[in-house]
């Protein structure tokens, strides 16, 4: 069940969501969500025929939700989406950045830098690009929120102490990759800086990691559903006002989910 936990200040009027990557996965899940609970979902996607489907699939349930073209390496598509988000809704109160992408798992040594590049482009810059374009429309909300879909394989106290705070690996079995880790780390430090930033404008800004869900990412492997993985960054991102910002939580299949270490 999606906990209650919408914002109080705008009550009485329909609020506003941009999620990118929703087209499958986790994002498509926090998109249904988000749009259950009455928002307006505009439903990112770099492929439009894979959009167009998802947004078909939401719509078909009676959702308010629609397709907006933004590949989040792409700044041209990522502005146009900003414009028809400015179009159609006149603001934006929710920005989930859960695109993401990552190189199959080998070793620092044998990992390419064309594949640090890519996972840096997606996980870091799309963010970066997506949050930027969207903030004048975030500002105009009176209660912004931004979720990142961050990674346990981002913290950097969890790659020190070998030690998974997720408890999927077991101690001392930590994962030894470079790209995504690297990416999520970098993703974090991007939350922060956003957090303190916007500290003063009501716009709560944080990190989540959804757990280890069953994608396509995850080749169907995963502890949880990507419903189940859906749950904290929806809670993120209904936060009452004077909310945690700059915080990093991480999925255990309830919608509290628990603190994770940077
Ligand atoms: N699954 C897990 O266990 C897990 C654990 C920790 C964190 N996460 C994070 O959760 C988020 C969602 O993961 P997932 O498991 O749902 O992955 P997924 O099933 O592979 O879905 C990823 C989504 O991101 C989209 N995407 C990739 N590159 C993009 C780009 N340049 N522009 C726009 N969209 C792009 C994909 O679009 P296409 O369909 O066009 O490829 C897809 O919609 C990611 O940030 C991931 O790092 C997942």
């Amino acid at each position: 069940m999606i906990p209650s936990t919408i914002t109080g200040t705008n009550t009485g009027t329909t609020r506003v969501a941009v999620v990118t990557g929703a087209n499958k996965g986790i994002g498509f899940a926090i998109a249904r969500q988000l749009a259950e609970l009455g928002m307006t979902v505009h439903l990112g996607a770099r492929d439009e025929e894979r959009g167009r489907a998802a947004e078909a699939e939401l719509c078909a349930a009676g959702l308010d939700v629609r397709f907006v073209h933004l590949d989040v390496t792409d700044e041209a598509t990522v502005a146009l989406a900003a414009k028809q988000v400015e179009e159609v809704s006149g603001r934006l109160d929710v920005l989930v950045n859960n695109a993401g992408t990552s190189s199959p798992w080998k070793p620092p040594s044998q990992t390419s830098t064309d594949e640090v590049r890519s996972a840096l482009e997606t996980n870091v810059l799309g963010v970066v690009t997506v949050t930027n374009a969207m903030l004048p429309l975030l500002r105009r909300s009176e209660a912004g929120r931004i979720v990142n879909l961050s990674s346990t394989f981002g913290s950097l106290t969890a790659a020190a102490e070998n030690r998974d705070p997720g408890n999927f690996f077991p101690p001392g079995a930590f994962p030894v990759i470079l790209d995504y880790p690297a990416s999520k780390a970098a993703l974090n430090a991007v939350t922060l800086m956003y957090a303190n930033e916007l500290r003063e404008s009501g716009i709560l800004v944080n990190a989540v990691c959804p757990g280890y869900v069953a994608t396509d990412r995850s080749h169907g492997h995963g502890a949880l559903t990507p419903e189940q993985g859906a749950l904290v960054p929806v809670r993120l991102a209904t936060l009452r006002d004077g909310g945690p910002t700059g915080t990093f939580t991480g999925s255990d299949g309830t919608p509290n989910g628990l603190p994770l270490p940077w």
